[in-house]
């Protein structure tokens, strides 16, 4: 009923219509809960099944959605927590089994990426990198050889930690011509010079979304990921399934390369269907950003006379025709233009994505910060402070600003980071 034969795709989707919502959640718990402790699932989740009763404040939905969206939030949360296992497809080689074990309450964290580059001799990276720059460290599937670090000094490692998830449906929802108006206004200004990084949709089509989707093939603007990279949400999804888990989608059909040569894995064909993509991504679009208690006009006042403003757009339109009423034609809070910024030398970790140099990164949106633990694209930093001093840095776009905090009476920092703090 729920897909779980051995050849069809895995499914949280509507396969039963006579069942009711709650029936098919259990369901589907009860065929993924044993995976916990499923041959292969090297990264035992102390998550699993905690996250549907629990109330937090960071992984709330909207208020007042439908019963349809609510509906689709709720199958699309316990495909967000799911471990997976080897029989549904997990492996060859892979990072994480779950999307919840790396985003954790739908935060930063626990689970990293590590990403690894040869800097000192870039012709030999083909030969000592084959099966591409990142380390899935797990194995599942028939597999035997974990992707990791060479031992060849000449390979260094560069960690990626995740952004959050709650609140990127309003990144999605943003107007396409904001953001390219707002890239120009920066050019003229002067100040700063964020760009669109323009990628390419490397996407099998998904004709059964809700939501707009990318055509493959075409050159779109990129939003998500530290490097801003991926278009849209259920992009992001089919790539954190495929790339992070090794579970391979009608979006994202082919099993990663890895050193065991294995093409399959103990799931025949794709491992989930596009259902289960298309859920997975509107869970996180129907996220709200945690709620936030009035702002401070003294904060806010600082923040742009900083500099912060800049780059941390407060807000941004929407599009008036997006499909959730919640976040068509808004000014949505996010605090990010969604373009790219050289953050200078110390930033670069030596690797590109898409059309994104080694030291350009998308302005981190500022959402739900009291939720983070550490902060910037490697967490590298402890505390906000922490986080605008590296601003700092030789070479960075944001030099300025950094300079302008450095500079401030100890008791306007304060209040800043207050105000930063409780966004
Ligand atoms: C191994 C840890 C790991 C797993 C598992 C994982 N992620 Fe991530 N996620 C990351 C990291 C690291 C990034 C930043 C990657 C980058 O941009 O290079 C990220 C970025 C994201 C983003 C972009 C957010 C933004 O601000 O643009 C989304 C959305 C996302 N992940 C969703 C998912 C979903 C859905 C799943 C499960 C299918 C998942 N992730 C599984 C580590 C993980
Ligand atoms: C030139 C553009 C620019 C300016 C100006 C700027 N930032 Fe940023 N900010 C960024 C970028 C890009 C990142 C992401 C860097 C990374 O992930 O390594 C970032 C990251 C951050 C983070 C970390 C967020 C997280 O999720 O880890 C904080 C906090 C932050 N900025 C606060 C500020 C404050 C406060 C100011 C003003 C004093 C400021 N920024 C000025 C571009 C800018």
């Amino acid at each position: 009923m729920l897909g779980l034969s051995p050849r069809a795709p895995f499914s949280v989707g509507r396969r039963a219509p006579t069942a009711s919502l709650e029936a098919r959640v259990l369901l589907l718990l009860a065929a993924l809960l044993p995976a916990c402790a499923g041959p292969g699932d090297d990264t035992a989740d102390p998550l699993a099944g905690l996250v549907l009763v629990q109330e937090d404040p960071s992984d709330a939905p909207f208020r007042d959605l439908s019963a349809e969206w609510m509906e689709r939030f709720d199958l699309g949360d316990v495909a967000f927590e799911a471990p997976f296992r080897s029989s549904q497809g997990l492996g060859p080689a892979y990072i994480r089994s779950s999307c919840a074990s790396c985003h954790a309450d739908d935060a930063r964290g626990p689970g990293m990426v590590t990403k690894m580059v040869v800097l000192d001799d870039p012709e030999a990276e083909s030969e000592l990198l084959p099966w591409g720059n990142t380390e899935r460290p797990y194995v599942a599937g028939g597999a035997t050889t974990p992707l990791v670090r060479p031992d060849d000094p000449r390979v260094e490692i560069s960690t990626r930690a995740p952004p959050a998830v709650f609140g990127r449906g309003y990144l999605e929802a943003i107007d396409e011509a904001e953001v390219r108006a707002l890239a120009s206004s920066q050019a003229e200004a002067g100040r700063v010079s964020g760009r669109v990084n323009e990628v390419v949709c490397n996407f099998e089509a998904n004709d059964e979304s809700l939501f707009p989707t990318c055509s493959t093939g075409a050159t779109v603007m990129g939003r998500f990921g530290l490097k801003a990279r991926v278009p849209t949400l259920d992009g992001f999804a089919a790539d954190a399934y495929q790339g992070d888990m090794s579970i391979t989608s009608p979006m994202r059909p082919d099993e990663l390369a890895n050193p065991d040569g294995l093409l399959d894995d103990d799931r025949a064909g794709v491992d989930i269907d596009l259902e289960t993509v298309n859920v997975t991504g509107d869970y996180m679009r129907l996220l709200d950003i945690p709620p936030r208690e009035p702002l401070e006009e003294e904060g806010a006042a600082l923040f742009a006379d900083l500099g912060c403003a800049d780059c941390h757009t407060p807000s941004l339109r929407t599009r008036a025709d997006w499909p959730v009423p919640q976040l068509a034609g808004i000014d949505a809070p996010i605090y990010s233009d969604l373009l790219l910024h050289d953050m200078g030398e110390g930033f670069s970790d030596g690797l590109s994505d898409g059309g994104a140099l080694p030291s350009e990164w998308r302005t981190s949106p500022l959402i739900g910060l009291r939720h983070l633990r550490y902060y910037l694209h490697d967490g590298r930093a402890d505390s906000v402070d922490a986080a605008i001093v590296a601003h700092g840095g030789a070479g960075s776009e944001a030099l300025f600003s950094a300079d302008l905090y450095a500079h401030a009476s100890p008791a306007d920092r304060e209040t800043l980071l207050r105000y930063v703090e409780s966004l």
